[in-house]
């Protein structure tokens, strides 16, 4: 079930303000961002918690408007076809669900840059093969860097999408070595959209005495 989040009571704290206020943003001006945004977002992102404290994120980031727009490309030529391959085997009718859900939040056809939506900054972010722990790090550590974004007056937007990097032909462009995966890459810049509040689902807590 869904319910309106109750956010006038978190109103109070400017922490609090900024979780309620990221939302993943899809259109961006045609604005690039400083280099010192970038490092205090990169550095916020740095000061998440990780498992044994092994800190396994590694950065490559692209600012280069002609970059951006050829992985864009790229990475959407090879999106169908693994999105499909990673989820066969599973319920196929919650595939086809989940694919139509991730091209309407896309709007994947529609947009000019259907993998990084325009924006001037993109952050893949690896971590090696090995580590157990490295996605639920490297999603504290994506969560950090945006929330930092928001608080400097930035908006961002999480892309599960470009780990089909490593499938593109132009992957080896980012430089990223074997030992390392890329799980996901997170957008930044001037937002150019104020999309709506998705509503929260509430009835997902269990109090157990
Ligand atoms: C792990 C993860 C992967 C995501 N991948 C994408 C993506 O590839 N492309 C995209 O446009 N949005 C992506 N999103 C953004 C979600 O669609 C978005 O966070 C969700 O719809 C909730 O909206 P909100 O962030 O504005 O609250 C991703 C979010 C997460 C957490």
């Amino acid at each position: 079930m869904e319910t309106e989040l109750i956010s006038e009571d978190v109103a109070c704290s400017e922490t609090l303000n900024t979780i309620y206020e990221r939302r993943a943003v899809r259109r961006y001006k045609d604005i690039p961002v400083d280099h010192e945004m970038i490092t205090r977002i990169l550095d916020a992102g740095r000061m998440a918690p990780s498992a044994i404290n092994r800190q396994p994120w590694k950065f490559y980031i692209l600012t280069g408007k002609e970059t951006i727009k050829a992985f864009s490309k790229e990475i959407a030529k090879v999106t169908a076809r693994s999105f499909v391959k990673t989820h066969s085997g599973g319920d196929i009718l919650k595939t086809a669900i989940e694919f139509l859900h991730m091209l309407k939040e896309g709007d994947l056809f529609k947009r000019p840059d259907p993998i990084f939506h325009t924006a001037p900054v993109v952050i893949f972010i690896a971590a090696p093969r090995e580590n157990e722990w490295a996605p639920l790090d490297i999603g504290m550590c994506a969560q950090n860097m945006m929330l930092a974004a928001k608080a400097l007056g930035l908006d961002s937007c999480p892309v599960g999408l470009a780990k089909y990097v490593e499938q593109t032909k132009i992957f080896s462009r980012l430089q990223v070595p074997f030992s390392e995966q890329v799980h996901m890459a997170v957008i930044l810049g001037y937002g150019d959209e104020t999309p709506e509040v998705h509503k929260r689902i509430r009835d997902n807590a269990f109090f157990i005495e």
